[in-house]
């Protein structure tokens, strides 16, 4: 996994896989029929665009891995930007991907009542504060709990 912090915006010209991973701040007052209605939305789209990946939702905040071609990535990042159900989009990384970590998923969903990524942070080494370790204590909870 590699980025590139200082050009936000060259998902497009990844060949080949690609990755972005997001934090956001959820709209207050979001309820479940929300979260179904992003959910089924995202996952046929994404099916049409040839992504996967994993959708976390805690304590007010999201948290999203997308995996897939640059172009599919690109298009949904755009369509994320404009969507009121969130705002704050923090790009935690971005870059090309060697192989998908959830190509099972068109979008696998989890929050707190399943596993609490604040906890798996307070129980691990990894620290919060510098961003790459940030980003890869992000990617690896959401991997543990696909597996
Ligand atoms: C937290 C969050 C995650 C989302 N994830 C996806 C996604 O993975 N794929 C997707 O197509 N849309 C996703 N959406 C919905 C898009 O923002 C957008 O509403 C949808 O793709 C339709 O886009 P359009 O109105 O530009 O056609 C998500 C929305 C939110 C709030």
């Amino acid at each position: 996994m590699t980025s590139d912090r200082s050009v936000p915006d060259d998902l497009s010209r990844i060949d080949g896989l690609g990755f972005v991973l997001y934090r956001s701040t959820a709209r207050p007052g979001l309820e479940n029929e929300d979260m179904r209605a992003i959910l089924k939305a995202a996952r046929s789209r994404n099916q049409m665009l040839g992504l996967t990946g994993c959708l976390h939702h805690e304590d007010g905040l999201f948290f999203q891995w997308l995996e897939g071609p640059g172009d599919g990535l690109a298009r949904i990042m755009a369509s994320l930007k404009d969507d009121g159900r969130h705002d704050g989009i923090v790009v935690l990384d971005q870059g090309p991907l060697d192989r998908r970590r959830f190509q099972d998923w068109h979008m696998r969903f989890s929050d707190r009542d399943h596993a609490s990524l604040m906890d798996w942070f307070a129980r691990s080494d990894t620290s919060t504060v510098h961003p790459a370790e940030y980003a890869g204590g992000v990617v690896s909870f959401m991997m543990s709990m696909a597996r």
